[in-house]
């Protein structure tokens, strides 16, 4: 009898890592968690799950049919939550292929794949499967300052590429509930931030330049406007919606946190002076520089729907988290270390087999 389990795809990431570690924590059910291991990958950050049989992981990628649906006839599982993508603006800018093949073509063909079990499933476990799909508020585009948030039912109107493809991916979530029946769940959230977050993404990549006094590049005016989550705060509205939520519905979630770019450099200049005491402040490293092109102004979430229906709250205040995640990157030094020399990419070799290992 195969145990109970749920597919994770993108696990060695920033958010599927943490959801990772929170349902191992909360959950009796096992995790098996497909990865491409890009870049973003990271197997450190599930270094506490070394060696614990309820975690599986697997190398491969989303796009390949024949791996996933080679994993759902094995494992069974009775969710898939889908998390991997190509998932930075700036990269998305300088690089839009690896968006489409990932963020499109791979949700559509792990699209495929989940219709194809699903529909062999047996009645009970067939009306117990979901499809989740993690997606971002950035697919309804820039709000101007005092427009109201976004809700479920505002128009897409993607602007960089990155948002452009999961839109995409939206769409094409949206059409398989819609003409095949399959029961899928979306969550389009705000801006995470947290442990274990690529420090290539604003507050990471403030926290240690610094840290290591290097300069702190805001972009434009720092005026943009960023509504922040704590990322275990989106974990817990992940399992939520995915115990408790109507499948084809969609839930925005938000921390009801908006701040403009330079307050949020400000505040973490503020806790690195705080916890690491230097003759000048870090403010003194601010520098201004070019704007991103398209550059959206204002991202805000109203979180009415997933607060009524499901009775989510964040728990997390943006300063408790802020304080929390600055902490976090200084205290973890070899984590950042082996993030800034590249050797984290050498933990697939030196703990797993090849391929598909625990
Ligand atoms: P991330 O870039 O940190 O992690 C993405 C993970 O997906 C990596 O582990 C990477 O190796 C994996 N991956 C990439 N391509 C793959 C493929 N073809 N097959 C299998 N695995 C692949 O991203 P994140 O910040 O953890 O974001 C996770 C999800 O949440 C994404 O879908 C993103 O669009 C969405 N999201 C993120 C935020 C945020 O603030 N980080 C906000 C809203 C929505
Ligand atoms: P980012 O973390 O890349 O997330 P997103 O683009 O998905 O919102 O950026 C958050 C905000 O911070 C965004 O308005 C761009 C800005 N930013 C800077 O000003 N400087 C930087 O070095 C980075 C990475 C981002």
């Amino acid at each position: 009898m195969t145990r109970d389990c749920i597919l994770v795809t993108g696990g060695a990431g920033f958010i599927g890592s943490n959801f990772i570690l929170e349902w191992l924590a909360q959950e009796d059910a096992d995790v098996v968690n497909l990865d491409k291991l890009t870049y973003a990958g990271n197997l450190r950050n599930l270094a506490s799950l070394d060696g614990d049989p309820r975690h599986t992981f697997v190398h491969g990628d989303i796009a390949v049919h024949a791996v996933v649906s080679g994993l759902l006839e094995r494992y069974q599982p009775r969710a898939i939550v889908h998390f991997a993508a190509e998932s930075h603006v700036d990269r998305s800018i300088h690089g839009p292929e690896d968006f489409i093949a990932t963020n499109v073509t791979g949700t559509f063909r792990l699209l495929q794949a989940a219709r194809g079990y699903w529909s062999k499933l047996a009645g009970p476990q067939r009306a117990r499967f979901r499809f989740l799909h993690v997606s971002t508020d950035e697919v309804y585009g820039s709000l101007s300052p005092h427009a109201p948030a976004f809700t479920e039912e505002s128009p897409y109107r993607p602007n960089s590429p990155y948002s452009a493809s999961k839109a995409s991916a939206d769409h094409l979530v949206r059409a398989y509930c819609h003409t095949y029946g399959l029961p899928t769940l979306t969550v389009n959230c705000t801006n995470n931030y947290g442990p274990f977050q690529f420090p290539e993404k604003l507050i990471p990549l403030m926290v240690l330049n610094c840290a290591q006094g290097k300069p702190l590049p805001v972009y434009g005016d720092g005026l943009n406007v960023r509504d922040w989550l704590f990322v275990q705060d989106h974990c817990a509205a992940i399992r939520l919606v995915l115990r408790a939520g109507r499948a084809g519905e969609t839930y925005n979630v938000g921390g009801r946190t908006e701040r403009t770019n330079l307050e949020v450099v400000k505040s973490i200049c503020r806790i690195v002076d705080e916890l690491r005491p230097a003759a000048t402040s870090c403010e003194s490293l601010i520098r201004f520089v070019k704007d991103r092109p398209g550059h959206d102004r204002r991202y805000a979430i109203d979180t009415a729907k997933i607060r009524h229906e499901l009775g989510w709250e964040p728990k997390e205040s943006f300063e408790s988290g802020l304080h929390k995640t600055v902490r976090w990157y200084l205290d973890n030094q070899t984590w950042v270390a082996a993030v800034t020399d590249g050797s984290y990419r050498d933990w697939l070799a030196t703990h797993y087999a090849d391929g598909e290992a625990r």
